[in-house]
């Protein structure tokens, strides 16, 4: 007899589709891109991205250059490195960036994110900024890839091939680096001291552990949220800080895969517009921040889920164990480990990509391959 040997499940290795596979490698990701960036005293070793140290300590000013859910990597960015090196970065859309009359001196650093390397509009973005003469330093997963070849430094992360279109772990391991970066500069400007750089890499380093745990805890409520919620025909998603570009990219990835309108909000801005969109039984996912450390963002956050409870709104929210504000407050709640407020995208993000896998495969679609949309879009 006959075994039927179908490659393409084997490459899966017994996940039923890549995203759920690549979901699931998210800790990896996050351990294999933070691996080798640290000597043994735990000061930061990006000596593999080849830029002089005084021309990093140079850098006046950050712009970030990606689509899709690497530019989401660099609005997270953001708030970490003005925090920890008190330069100013922007975070553009490469198309936007590239048709516009952009401000770029020598002592800009350009990074363009992107899995692929391959995205044309990041790469027509990259060879603006070098024409202009700053200097580009690419965050990339593909080794030898097109845009990694035309910047002038590299970074990669160490997600692993990503097949399915919608990116996952991707996501998390460019957080990774960009933050690397950030430490990076600040242990080269001196904007921070040893220990607290050598501390948040340690709290880096719990973080593959705290992702597993969401994922091993968190399956069922989301299953079931997910079967609940399957006749919703759109959703909206607030979060407020780092909270901010995780309910875009929530957002991003239903509206991706299960074809479901969803639309991401700075939860600050709900007053000013959104709450509109709010009528009985409408689902709005909220990302609230720690309570720890009277969090005045938890309490505006918690606030907002409020606000919209009182229309009427079907809540979800990802929350850290042991809130209690996120268990009164809300109808479902998606826990998340404690950690620090600028590694909590790492693990938040996490109960949003498996809550669209679920919608997508609840209704029957193909998760890997959803429709109109490419890996990489190599055109402009
Ligand atoms: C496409 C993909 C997205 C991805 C974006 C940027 O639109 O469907 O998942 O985020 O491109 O891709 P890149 O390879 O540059 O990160």
């Amino acid at each position: 007899y006959t075994i039927d040997w179908d490659a393409s499940a084997a490459e899966k290795g017994g996940w039923d589709s890549f995203m759920d596979k690549e979901i699931h490698e998210d800790p990896a990701a996050v351990s294999n891109t933070l691996l080798g960036r640290y000597d043994e005293s735990g000061d930061l070793d990006l000596d593999e991205v080849h830029i002089d140290e005084d021309v990093f300590r140079q850098i006046d000013k950050i712009i970030v250059v990606a689509c899709g859910t690497a530019s989401y990597t660099g609005l997270v960015a953001k708030y970490a490195i003005e925090h920890w090196v008190r330069i100013p970065v922007e975070v553009e859309l490469a198309h936007e960036f590239r048709y516009r009359d952009p401000i770029l001196t020598p002592r800009t650093l350009v990074v363009a994110i992107s899995q692929s390397g391959e995205t044309m509009d990041t790469l027509m973005a990259l060879r603006h900024a070098r024409e202009q003469g700053s200097r580009v330093l690419a965050i990339c997963n593909t080794q030898g890839s097109t845009i990694p070849r035309e910047s002038d430094a590299v970074l990669y992360t160490h997600a692993g091939p990503e097949v399915a279109v919608a990116s996952t772990k991707a996501f998390l391991a460019q957080i990774v680096a960009a933050y690397l970066l950030g430490l990076y500069l600040a242990q080269v400007k001196g904007t921070m001291y040893r220990d607290e750089i050598h501390q948040t890499i340690d709290n880096l380093k719990d973080m593959p552990a705290k992702i597993q745990k969401v994922l091993d805890s968190q399956a069922d409520v989301i299953n079931q949220t997910a079967q609940r919620m399957s006749k919703a025909r759109s959703f909206l998603f607030l979060g407020r800080h780092v909270g901010y570009p995780v309910a875009l990219e929530g957002a991003l990835k239903l509206k991706e895969i299960a074809y479901i309108f969803t639309e991401g909000f700075a939860a600050g801005e709900l007053k000013h517009g959104p709450i509109a969109l709010v009528e009985p039984g409408e689902p709005v996912v909220v990302i609230v921040p720690s309570a720890r450390g009277r969090n005045v963002l938890h309490d505006k956050v918690i606030s907002a889920i409020e606000e919209v409870k009182a229309r009427g709104a079907f809540t979800i929210v990802v929350a850290e164990e042991g809130d209690p504000d996120a268990d009164r407050y809300a109808d479902v709640v998606f826990w998340r480990p404690p950690c620090p407020t600028l590694l909590s995208p790492l693990v938040d993000v996490v109960p949003l990509q498996l809550f669209a896998l679920d919608m997508a495969r609840l209704k029957g679609l193909d998760v890997d391959k959803p429709r109109n949309l490419a890996k990489s879009v190599t055109v402009e």
